[in-house]
C-alpha cells in the first residue's frame, strides 16, 4: 500500500495552458487510491472543463466559494480541515502572489489559508514571469513558510519563449507528493544505494553482464529519499530513468561502480549494494571489434573487484548491507556472504522462482543480521519491500 493510499488530497487547478495536465495528476492520484477533491479556479475553467476533472476524480469539482449547494455539501473549512495534502498544479503567478500576501478571495486561496495540511505548489508560467522579482520573492517567502515546491521544467513554452516555466513532469509532481506525505525515519542520514547490473567489455561492442533490471535498487533509493535521507544512487546500465530528487551516478563496469560507490561512501551512514556486480571481466578487453575470422573462441576471464568486501575491510561507522540473489541454500549462502564481507545485514531472495526477482515488479526477501535475527518480508511490490527493508535496517542498525 502506497503512502497516498486513503489520503484526502485537494488538487487546485489554476488558469494556465498546463491545466490540462491536471487530468493526468488526478488519474495518478486515483490510481494510488487517494480521494481527490479538485478545486478549479475561474481562470482554470477557461482552460479545462470541470466535467473532465469531475469524471476522473469521481468527486464533484468545487469552483465557487459562495455556491450554496457545494458549500452545504462540503464547505471550504471542511475541505481545508479534511485534507492530508493540498496540491496546486499548475500554480500561476497569480495564486502564488495571493497565497504569499494573504488574499483569500476564492475557494482555492481560502482553502490554502485555512488548512493545516502541507501545501505543494507546482508553478507554471511564462519564463519572464517566473524570473520576475515579484515571483522570485514570493516563492522564497513561501519556501521559508514551509510550502513545498516542484520547480518548473525548462523548455519551449506555449507562448513561444524558451526557459524555465513549463509545468514539471507529472511523475515528478507525484513523487514530491509521496515525499511530502512520507514519514521521515531516515532524516539527516546519507545513504548510498547501488543498482542494476554491470557490463564488462570483451571488445567495444560486446560485453558480459547479467539479468538484473535495477528495479529493486531504484526502489531502495526512491524509498530512502521519501524517508528523508540524502541519497546517491550508483546505477549500472538499466533502462530506468533517473529518479527525481536524488543524485544518480551512471556507471558501466564493476571498476567504475567501485570508484563511484567508494567515493560516495566516504561520508555516508549506510551503503546498500543492490547491484548485481559482474564477478568476472575479460582479461585485457580487445580495443577493436573482435572479428570471427581468426578468432579462437576463447576468452580469458579475470575477477572483478569486490566492492562490498573492500568496504567491509575499512568499515568505520558505516552500515554495510548486501543483497544476495540465490538459487540454492539461500540462508546458508547469504549468511556466509554476510560474514565474509563483514556486513551488518544481508537481504536475500530466491531467484529460482519466476514470480519474483530479476525483471519482476515484485519480490519476497529474508533479511539476515549477524546476531542471528532473521526478518521475512512477504511477497509484495519492490517499493513495498524497500519500505520493509529500510524500516528493518533503521530499527536494527541506526538506533542501536
Ligand atoms: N558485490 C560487490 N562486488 C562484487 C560482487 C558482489 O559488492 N564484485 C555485492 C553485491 O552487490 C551484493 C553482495 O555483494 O550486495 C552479494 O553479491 P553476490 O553476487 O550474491 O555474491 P558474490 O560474493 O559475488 O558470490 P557468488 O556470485 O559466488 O554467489
Amino acid at each position: 500500500m502506497g503512502v497516498l493510499s486513503g489520503k484526502e488530497v485537494v488538487l487546485g487547478v489554476t488558469g494556465g495552458i498546463a491545466a490540462y495536465k491536471a487530468c493526468e495528476i488526478v488519474r495518478e492520484l486515483r490510481k494510488e487510491s487517494a480521494n481527490v477533491r479538485v478545486i478549479l479556479t475561474a481562470s482554470g475553467a477557461q482552460f479545462i472543463t470541470p466535467l473532465s476533472l469531475q469524471t476522473l476524480s469521481k468527486n464533484p469539482v468545487v469552483m465557487d466559494l459562495f455556491n450554496l449547494i457545494s458549500e452545504s455539501e462540503i464547505g471550504h473549512i471542511s475541505l481545508a480541515q479534511r485534507a492530508n495534502l493540498v496540491m496546486i498544479a499548475p500554480a500561476t503567478a497569480n495564486i502564488i502572489g495571493k497565497i504569499r500576501s494573504g488574499i483569500a478571495d476564492d475557494m482555492l486561496s481560502t482553502v490554502v489559508m485555512a488548512t493545516n495540511a502541507p501545501v505543494l505548489l507546482a508553478p507554471a508560467m511564462n519564463a519572464q514571469m517566473y524570473a520576475s522579482a515579484a515571483v522570485r520573492e514570493n516563492l522564497s517567502v513561501l519556501r521559508e513558510r514551509g510550502f513545498h515546491f516542484v520547480e518548473p521544467d525548462e523548455g519551449e513554452l506555449a507562448c513561444g519563449t524558451v526557459g524555465p516555466g513549463r509545468l514539471a513532469d507529472g511523475g515528478k509532481i507525484m513523487e514530491m507528493a509521496r515525499i511530502v506525505l512520507s514519514e521521515k525515519p531516515l532524516a539527516g542520514r546519507k545513504v548510498v544505494v547501488s543498482a542494476g547490473p554491470t557490463a564488462e567489455h570483451l571488445d567495444p561492442v560486446r560485453f558480459l553482464s547479467n539479468r538484473a533490471s535495477g528495479k529493486m535498487g531504484f526502489a531502495m533509493a526512491r524509498t530512502a529519499c521519501r524517508f528523508g535521507a540524502s541519497v546517491t544512487l550508483v546505477s549500472g546500465p538499466t533502462s530506468l530513468p533517473d529518479p527525481p530528487f536524488l543524485r544518480t551516478v551512471r556507471v558501466r563496469t564493476a571498476e567504475e561502480m567501485f570508484t563511484a560507490v567508494t567515493r560516495a561512501a566516504e561520508d555516508a551512514d549506510a551503503v546498500v549494494m543492490c547491484a548485481a556486480v559482474a564477478d568476472f571481466r575479460a582479461k585485457g578487453a580487445a580495443p577493436r571489434k573482435i572479428k570471427k575470422e581468426g578468432f579462437d573462441y576463447r576468452v580469458e576471464l579475470a575477477p572483478t573487484v569486490d566492492i562490498l568486501e573492500s568496504l567491509g575491510k575499512n568499515k568505520g561507522s558505516r552500515a554495510l548491507v548486501g543483497f544476495a540473489a540465490e538459487t540454492d541454500d539461500l540462508a546458508r549462502n547469504a549468511v556466509e556472504k554476510m560474514r565474509r564481507k563483514n556486513l551488518d545485514a544481508i537481504v536475500a531472495n530466491d531467484v529460482s522462482r519466476t514470480d519474483i526477482g530479476f525483471e519482476s515488479d515484485n519480490n519476497e526477501v529474508r533479511i539476515f543480521f549477524p546476531d542471528g535475527e532473521v526478518r521475512d518480508l512477504p511477497l509484495c511490490t519492490k517499493d513495498g519491500i524497500a519500505v520493509g527493508v529500510w524500516l528493518a535496517l533503521d530499527g536494527k542498525l541506526f538506533r542501536r
